[in-house]
Formats: C-alpha cells, structure tokens, sequence
C-alpha cells in the first residue's frame, strides 16, 4: 500500500493491480462526458473488464464515453442503464431490468450533485441526501445478491468528499424543516457524513464476507459538479486557495482546500478502493490520495451510534429493512 497518500492518475493504480479487473463487471454511476465516473469507465476500459455496465439519468450523457470506449479497446462490452437517483421507483425498475446479470464484481457509486438550491427528490428527501447517499443506500441493498455472487475480493465504493468534514447528521431534521433552514453547503457536507457512515456500517455487517467495501473523497476535479457554486461561493473559494489559510472541521481540526487534479487523478482513489490488495485489513475505511484516510475523520463521523441510527433512518426512508 502507499501508507503515504499520493495524488496519482489512474493508470498508475491500474499498471500495479489492473489485471484483477481482467473479466470482471463493473457497475458505475453518474458517467458523462465530463464526470469522473465518465473518466472512471474509460480508464478501467484498458484492462479489459467483461462488462461495463453504465448508468446515467439519460443515455445521451453515456454515449461519448461509450464512443471513447470502443476506439480504445473495442474488446469490452459496454451496456447502458437508465436510472434516476432521485426517485426510489426509479432504482428499483433499474435494478429488476438487471435480471439476466448473474453477478457484479465491482460498484463504484460516483453520482451526486453539490450544493443545488433547495430541493426534494421524488420521495420527497431534501435532493443532496436523497441522490449523495439514500439513493446508494437502496441501491446496494438491492444489487448485494449480486456482489455476493461474484465472491470474495468483490467490491462497494461510494464517492464521498472532503466535505464530510464540515458535516454532520441533522438527525432530528434531516430536511432542514422543508428548506426553511436550508444551507446549501451544510446539506452537502451532511449527504457526505452520510456516505462515509453507511459503508462504515456495511463494512461491519459483510465482515464475513470478505466484500471490500471504502468511501472515498476523490479530490478536486473540475467537472459539471460545479454547476450550482454561486459567484460568492466561488469567490470564497479562490480566496481560500489564494491565502492558503486551513479550514476547520466539526472538531476544530486544521484542514487545507484539496489542490485541483485531473479527472484520471480523481477516478484514482476509487479504483485503490476496488483492487488495491494491501488495503484489505482497512476495510470500511474513508480513503484519500490512494491511501487509508479515516485520521481525517471527525468525532460525530466515527460514533458507531450514529451508523446504527443513519441505517434505521435510512430503512425508514426508503420502507423497508435492509438486513444483512
Ligand atoms: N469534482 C470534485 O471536485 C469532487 C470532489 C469531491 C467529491 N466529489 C464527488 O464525486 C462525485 C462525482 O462528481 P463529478 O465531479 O463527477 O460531478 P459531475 O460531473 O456533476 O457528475 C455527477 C454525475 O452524477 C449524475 N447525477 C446527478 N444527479 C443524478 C440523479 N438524480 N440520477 C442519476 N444521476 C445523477 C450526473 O448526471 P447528469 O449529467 O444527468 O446531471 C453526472 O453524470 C460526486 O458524488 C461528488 O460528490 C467530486
């Protein structure tokens, strides 16, 4: 393992480890042309996976990244599938359509949105905790047979984001009182605690099953993520970087602005997550630059009490247990 974290592209991750993909099906979320989950399916294309299964609001989006695909290795199948992330019904048609694939190795949960104005999903969840996490919460419950299938060494990665560390569970409002009390940012970091929680609790859960399961803060990457940074916000962002000054978490822990990478450099850390054999003993963990990164994770995020009350939450939300 890089015990160190290092900012590398993707294909360093793959010339160490990439043979493991070699026949494998992988499952993505959130690909487009300019998206690090578009990014992610090109690069993992060159080790020659069976399946990229592909999925995306509409097949518009995937279609560039298809096109990238089959000039770089004609080899490897491709299939797209239509999912909406903010509406339950939408995730359970998805996943039933699935039925003729026996088994998937790899899910790497990329989608999400940052910081839109206030909004709710189909189902009625404010739209950053609805699509960043309830969305994969129902997702991995109903795509889990599958993973199991494919046996151990198998993975579950969900993008998550060093916002996770201005965040916490508003746990007795997760919807901050229909928006009245909306703060876009807050919501963010919150969808981002959830993430980093859920694959904490699920690590727990599959302990016996040897399923590799990681959240994982890609860095930042210019993309169509920035859509909704108002001028103010941007403002305060280039000033950050500018000055240099640390940020503080919910701990009052020091923290810098993450330097800007390449999309190959930000799709890294999600496939140290998938292969990356010396991570192993580290699994449930937040990874950052290619390396185990929970020291960047404040108290409110580690309180095992808070994973056992964000999945109770979580089956109320989507009706229905999600038992392992
Ligand atoms: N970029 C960064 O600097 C950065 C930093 C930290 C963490 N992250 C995390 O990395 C992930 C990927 O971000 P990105 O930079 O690749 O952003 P992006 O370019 O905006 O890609 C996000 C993708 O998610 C899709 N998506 C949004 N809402 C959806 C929904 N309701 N159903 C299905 N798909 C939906 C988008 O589809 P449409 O094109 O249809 O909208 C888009 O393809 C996000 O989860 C983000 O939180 C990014």
């Amino acid at each position: 393992m890089l015990s160190k974290q290092n900012i590398l592209p993707s294909e360093a991750i793959l010339e160490r480890y990439g043979t493991r993909l070699a026949g494998k099906t992988i499952f993505i979320t959130g690909v487009s042309k300019d998206s690090i989950a578009g990014e992610l399916a090109l690069q993992l294309s060159s080790v020659n996976p069976a399946l990229l299964i592909l999925s995306a609001r509409s097949e518009s989006r995937v279609q560039p990244i298809v096109e990238k695909i089959k000039a770089r290795n004609p080899n490897v199948a491709t299939r797209f599938l239509k999912m909406d992330l903010g509406d339950l019904k939408d995730i359970h048609r998805a996943v039933h359509s699935l039925d003729d694939v026996p088994k998937i190795d790899h899910i790497a949960a990329v989608a999400g949105i940052m910081m839109p104005p206030y909004g709710t999903t189909a189902d009625g969840v404010e739209s950053q905790f609805g699509v960043n996490y309830l969305a994969n919460f129902l997702l991995v419950k109903l795509l889990l047979p599958k993973v199991e299938a494919a046996g151990p060494h198998s993975s579950i990665i969900i993008v998550a984001s060093s916002a996770v560390r201005s965040g916490i569970i508003n746990f007795d409002d997760i919807g901050y009182s229909d928006g009245k009390t909306y703060d876009t940012l807050a919501a963010y970091g919150q969808s981002n605690v959830a993430r980093v929680m859920f694959v904490k609790r699920l690590a727990q859960k599959l302990s016996a099953k040897r399923i590799r399961v990681y959240s994982i803060d890609p860095g930042a990457v210019q993309s169509g993520l920035q859509r909704h940074v108002t001028p103010e916000m941007g403002t305060f962002i280039e000033q950050s970087y500018a000055s240099g000054q640390a940020l503080r978490d919910v701990d009052g822990k020091e923290y810098k602005m993450p330097p800007w990478t390449s999309s190959s450099e930000g799709a890294a850390t999600i496939i140290t997550g998938m292969i990356d054999p010396t991570i192993e003993t580290s699994n449930g963990s937040f990874l950052h630059n290619n390396a185990v990164a929970d020291e960047e994770l404040h108290s409110h995020v580690v309180t095992q009490s808070n994973w056992v009350r964000l999945w109770g939450l979580s089956e109320n939300l989507i009706g229905g247990k999600f038992t392992i």
